[in-house]
């Protein structure tokens, strides 16, 4: 089943949509985008019924709701509905502002919490947080900000491979269609999750001829016929909107 992300443009270069309960890696450098197509794929799933779910694990949600709530796609409904969820993930270090987020953040679990209080977030933890929201919420769209924020519980790199394609294993029996963001400086470098996902997209935000361009690229779309052609990218007011080839 194909699943319309909700993104303008970016359905028809997909066959439609993303395939459903698959788990997909959008990468890019800071600014090009990835938030905001993350929290558009939640927002359009939820205005259709279906709950989504945004981890973060770097970022203050409170941030990112502010962000997005500029967008007119409805988020502080959808909280409230409790049809779209944000869920910190990260290492809490900020000092009381989580009570000014009560009515936003749904509650805790203690499925390693209390590890995760003093520990940067391994990706067995990050893992067993996002199944207990799924399961308890019926979670249907995931969005994780940032793959690269997860700790390795070694140094040994091909042991972090291991880690890190268990993780995505995993996530692909939760039963969610999920986005997982990726922090990309080096376009030729790929990542251990970029190889064991079922799609890859590039999000571009680069200077050319004095002036800032952004474009989205398809890398690998698994059981999907698509191009591999970069395509502007703009904002509008319902956020990202994908528009033609590259000149
Ligand atoms: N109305 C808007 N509200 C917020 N950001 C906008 C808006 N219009 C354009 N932007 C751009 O979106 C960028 C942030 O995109 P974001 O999705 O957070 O990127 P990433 O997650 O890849 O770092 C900002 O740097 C800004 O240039
Ligand atoms: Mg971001």
């Amino acid at each position: 089943m194909r699943i319309p992300t909700g993104i303008e443009g970016f359905d028809e270069l997909v066959q439609g949509g993303l395939l459903s309960e698959r788990v997909y890696v959008l990468s890019g450098p800071p600014g090009s985008g990835k938030t905001t197509f993350g929290v558009q794929f939640l927002a359009s799933g939820a205005a259709r019924g279906d709950v989504g779910l945004y981890a973060t694990l770097l970022e203050c949600p409170q941030n990112i709701i502010n962000d997005m709530s500029n967008y007119s796609l409805n988020i502080p409904a959808l909280i409230k509905g409790q049809k779209l969820l944000f869920a910190d993930l990260g290492p809490r270090m900020e000092y009381g502002y989580m009570d000014e987020l009560n009515e936003f953040i749904t509650p805790d679990y203690n499925v390693g919490r209390a590890s995760m209080e003093s520990e940067a977030p391994s990706p067995s933890m990050v893992f067993k947080e996002i199944a207990a929201y799924v399961s308890e919420y019926d979670v249907k769209r995931l969005v994780i900000d940032s793959v690269s924020a997860i700790r390795f519980t070694t140094n040994d790199f091909s042991l972090q491979e291991k880690e890190m394609s268990r993780f995505i294993r995993n996530l692909k029996k939760l039963g969610c269609t999920t986005v997982l963001l990726s922090e990309m400086t080096d376009p030729t470098a790929y990542s251990t999750e970029q190889f064991a996902a079922h799609g890859v997209i590039f999000m571009h935000n680069f200077l050319y001829d004095k002036t800032m361009t952004r474009a989205i690229q398809l890398i690998k779309v698994r059981g999907t016929k698509h191009d591999c052609n970069m395509r502007a990218v703009s904002f509008s007011e319902r956020g990202l909107k994908v528009e033609g080839y590259l000149e």
